[in-house]
């Protein structure tokens, strides 16, 4: 004949392995070993017991309430893990995941959209990113914001004007050549620079004026691995009282700095412009950069020239524009050419053939 105890003992297992759930289990756990569970008791019946037989009852009592502990733990983590499993099954893995990415618009050069590659083998859960030219544009943007500078805008057609003429471009100037330039039959013609931006600028408001004009500019190049009939620039204008061509270098030493690193060198390089006076070339080199210790050209720059003001104001038909008060500095950047050494792109063709293999690189 067993002990009392071991027959409590298998009592309980029997009620612990017919509990259904954590709520059943723990009114069993309560039952047997709670503070005046029946187990528990046991402890206040040992008092009464002979001594000899108080070791022996003592060591099976522990030995039970041991086990019972042990089975219940086991039975609750069951019922646990049951739990986990049933919630999981009720999410379907199979189902497509929702593209993760950008879902704003920002881009004037278009951007990887998951709808523009359906068929190409795009999956649900891929990412979609930014074309590297509208994320150097971005971060330029961004650059040039911190030093006040608002955005502004213009048509890539245009009037020969806007282009030439009032920029101080005389009418032989070999710009304005058919073989450099693509006209249009009425006349006008692709903006062959943004600087027209900064006539229409002018046109529109009296300063103080600073912006930038990110935007494409087209010229008649051979399409090869650093010409491209379409190409981008960001164009910036800055008129005030007293604005000298110190103020041009140090705005343009901080963009570089900012966008390639603080140890990026930036080199001022005399240069002629029609619309600028003196007019400067923007070099940069960097152990940092991926091109490696070269002078690379990055910018055309200058003191905005007298007679630009003179053509403003005559369209303008007023002296908004007057030399003798106002001054001001003027840039184009290459777009492409940053982002050409940002990324180390060996070919600017790369922008526009919309290779997926070259533009996942960039997400
Ligand atoms: N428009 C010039 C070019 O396209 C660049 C430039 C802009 C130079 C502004 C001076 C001032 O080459």
């Amino acid at each position: 004949m067993s002990h009392p105890l071991e027959q409590l003992c298998d009592e309980a297992l029997r009620e612990i392995e017919a509990a259904t759930d954590d709520q059943a289990l723990e009114t069993t756990r309560v039952k047997y070993l709670g503070r005046s569970g029946s187990i528990s008791s046991w402890g206040e019946q040992m008092k009464a017991l002979a001594k000899e037989e108080k070791p022996v009852v003592g060591k099976l009592l522990n030995e039970v309430r041991n086990a019972l502990t042990a089975v219940i733990e086991s039975r609750a983590q069951q019922f646990r893990s049951q739990k986990e499993s049933s919630t999981l099954s009720k999410i379907d893995i199979s189902l497509p995941g929702t593209p993760s990415g950008y879902s704003g618009y920002s881009g004037y050069y278009g951007y990887s959209t998951p709808d523009g590659y359906s068929g190409f083998g795009r999956t649900a859960e891929e990412r979609a990113s930014l074309h590297p030219l509208t994320q150097v544009l971005d971060r330029s943007i961004e650059i040039f914001r911190r030093m006040g500078f608002a955005l502004a805008d213009g048509p890539d057609i245009e009037d020969e004007w806007h282009c030439f003429d009032a920029l101080n471009t005389p009418p032989e100037h070999p710009a304005r050549n058919e073989q450099d330039t693509f006209y249009l039959p009425d006349a006008r013609l692709l903006r062959t620079h943004t600087s027209t931006v900064q006539i229409r600028t002018m046109e529109a408001e009296p300063p103080p004026i600073r912006v930038i004009a990110p935007g494409a500019a087209y010229r008649r190049d051979e399409l090869d691995a650093t010409h491209s009939p379409q190409f981008h620039q960001i164009e910036g204008l800055y008129v005030d009282e007293n604005v000298s061509v110190a103020d041009l270098k140090g705005a343009l030493e901080f963009f570089m700095h900012e966008l390639f690193g603080a140890g990026t060198e930036v080199e001022f390089r005399p240069h002629y412009f029609p619309f600028t006076e003196p007019s400067l070339e923007v070099y940069v080199k960097s152990k940092a950069l991926k091109g490696g210790e070269q002078w690379i050209e990055v910018a055309g720059s200058g003191v905005v020239h007298p007679a630009v003001f003179e053509q403003v104001n005559k369209r303008r038909g007023d002296k908004a524009y007057d030399p003798e008060k106002w001054s001001g500095y003027a840039f184009g950047l290459g777009m492409d050419r940053l982002a050409m050494i940002l990324f180390d792109i060996p070919d600017i063709r790369l922008f526009s053939q919309n290779d997926l293999r070259f533009l996942r690189q960039f997400a």
